[in-house]
């Protein structure tokens, strides 16, 4: 039997444990929870900003049927916010999209935050004076460069867009034709993909939260870093992307991609469909002097491995390119570039990049196969395919005929309008019309309407989309 003071001193001390202080959040951290790690009662408390608004995100870390309830109040006075209490001006709830929820606003003398019916949820919550540390980026997407059946060149969002190239009078001088890159980002967004069959059951269950991502643990699962990546690329004007090429994909399958920077933050996701198992052309990427080129050509694969770079291609299909390059640059120089203003948006630094990516596109032809969105219903649009039997002769003069028989997917007419729009017209340069001879050689249509000089307005408005169909070659 214990003394009933001892018994009192108890009651004092366990009573006194409920009223204790609730957990304070750490500013500009993660923090963790379950339902079982809340204090009692689940309130945590929120630190007042030095200066400016908070913001508070949460993110839930797991599939389940519970859905917590997240109730803030950011007057100091109401220290234990209900549901009751919304509807009051200093009492928010931070309701909850696919796992994701967030609150933004002025926390003068600190506030607090109950979490309701949390079960045994894993859940992180984060408070900011910097901006959301949590974030599902509408418009951020990963991008797809191509697939063969069991492979796909995939890259991250781009970021560190690089300063463009505008030389100057006198000293007018043009990137070489055997480009060299600029220096990459010093310290470069730390970007991780996470790729699954889209008829995966964990992609309906899972919250889109970096958290719940990162723990989607199953066979058909692949989570890859910036580590298993090929590095750095700047495949365009758009910035620096994390490149990664997949390896062991099913063939004909669809699959899902999302990517997430720092653990925290998650892209929308994107779809991309492995070509089927007949499907005969290599990747072709990482090209210093064609940046854009991500896609399987007609040619055949490298004497070790399956993928070819610029140190696995034959000189006597780059040799030429680079010599076209060089020419075209020197009799662009021959133009008083940075003197006369031939436009007012343009210059010849302009003319070179759209003329690579032309070249580029024109010398390296797409294998590809009809999107599976393709044509199934009058109103859809059908990629932009022609027929190559085996051995034909290559429209590239520098590729040597293919063995096997390939669709190809013929360039965007947007990738030469564009040089045609940014070069001086002494440089002849021309396009075939849309309505006479550019079908035959050119996907019409797509981005653009075709109509001569009008942009945009096409049926696709782009060469690829979000959900893998791809229409045109844009290089
Ligand atoms: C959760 O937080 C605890 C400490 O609060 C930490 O030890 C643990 O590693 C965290 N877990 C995750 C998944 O971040
Ligand atoms: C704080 O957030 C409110 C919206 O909740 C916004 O109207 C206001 O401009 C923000 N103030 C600052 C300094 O960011
Ligand atoms: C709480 O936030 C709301 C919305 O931002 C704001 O109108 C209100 O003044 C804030 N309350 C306090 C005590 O600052
Ligand atoms: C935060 O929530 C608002 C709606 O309440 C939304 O418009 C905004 O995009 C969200 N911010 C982030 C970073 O998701
Ligand atoms: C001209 O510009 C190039 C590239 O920007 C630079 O490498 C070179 O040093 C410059 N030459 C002179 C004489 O300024
Ligand atoms: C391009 O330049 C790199 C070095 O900058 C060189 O290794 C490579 O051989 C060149 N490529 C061609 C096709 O000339
Ligand atoms: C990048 O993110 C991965 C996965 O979240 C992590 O393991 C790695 O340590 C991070 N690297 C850096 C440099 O932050
Ligand atoms: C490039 O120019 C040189 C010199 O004018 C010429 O001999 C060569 O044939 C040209 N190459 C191409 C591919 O046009
Ligand atoms: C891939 O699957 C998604 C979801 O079912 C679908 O919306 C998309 O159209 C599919 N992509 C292709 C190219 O079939």
């Amino acid at each position: 039997m214990l003394p009933l003071t001892l018994i009192y001193l108890l009651s004092q001390i366990l009573g006194g444990n409920a009223q204790q202080t609730s957990f304070q959040l750490p500013l500009n951290k993660l923090a963790n929870f379950t339902g079982n790690t809340l204090p009692n009662p689940p309130v945590l408390s929120i630190p007042s900003p030095q200066i400016g608004n908070l913001t508070v995100t949460v993110a839930l870390c797991a599939p389940g049927p519970q859905t917590p309830r997240f109730i803030l109040s950011n007057d100091s006075s109401i220290t234990q916010p209900g549901i009751s209490d919304l509807g009051n001006g200093n009492v928010f709830e931070l309701l909850l999209t696919d796992g994701f929820g967030n609150w933004t606003g002025p926390v003068p003398d600190g506030g607090f935050m109950s979490v309701l019916n949390a079960g045994r949820m894993p859940f992180e919550v984060a408070v900011s004076d910097d901006g959301p540390m949590h974030e599902q980026m509408e418009n951020e997407y990963p991008f797809l460069g191509d697939t063969t059946s069991n492979q796909a060149l995939l890259f991250s969002p781009a970021f560190s867009r690089p300063d463009p190239i505008h030389p100057t009078y006198p000293n007018y001088t043009l990137p070489p034709a055997n480009l060299s890159f600029p220096t990459g980002p010093s310290s470069p967004a730390n970007w991780t993909l996470i790729i699954l069959p889209t008829s995966s059951s964990s992609l309906n269950s899972f919250p889109r939260t970096a958290c719940a991502l990162s723990g989607v643990r199953a066979r058909d699962v692949l989570h890859v870093g910036a580590t298993q990546s090929e590095g750095l690329w700047l495949k365009d004007e758009n910035g620096w992307r994390w490149q990664w090429i997949i390896d062991g994909l099913t063939p004909a399958t669809n699959y899902t991609v999302f990517a997430m920077q720092d653990s925290k933050k998650v892209s929308s996701p994107i779809n991309f469909v492995t070509k089927s198992a007949a499907f005969a052309c290599p990747i072709v990427h990482s090209l210093p002097f064609c940046p854009s080129i991500s896609y399987a050509v007609p040619i055949q694969g490298p004497s070790t491995g399956t993928i070819h770079d610029s140190s696995t291609l034959p000189d006597s299909v780059t040799q030429p390119l680079i010599e076209v390059l060089t020419n075209f640059t020197v009799s662009l120089t021959t133009f008083p570039c940075g003197r006369d203003q031939y436009s007012p948006l343009v210059g010849c630094a302009d003319c070179q990049q759209a003329y690579r990516r032309w070249l580029c596109t024109v010398f390296f032809p797409r294998c590809s196969e009809a999107s599976p969105d393709s044509g199934n219903s009058a109103q859809k649009p059908v990629s932009a395919l022609q027929a190559m039997e085996p051995s034909a002769t290559p429209r590239s003069p520098s590729l040597p005929p293919f063995s096997s028989a390939y669709n190809a997917l013929l360039p965007c007419l947007e990738t030469c309008t564009a040089v045609d729009r940014a070069c001086p017209i002494s440089m002849g340069f021309k396009c075939p019309v849309p309505r006479f001879t550019a079908s035959s050689s050119y996907g019409v249509g797509y981005v653009d309407t075709g109509e001569e000089d009008e942009e945009g307005g096409g049926s696709t408005g782009a060469a690829q989309d979000r959900w893998g169909n791809v229409w045109c070659n844009l290089g």
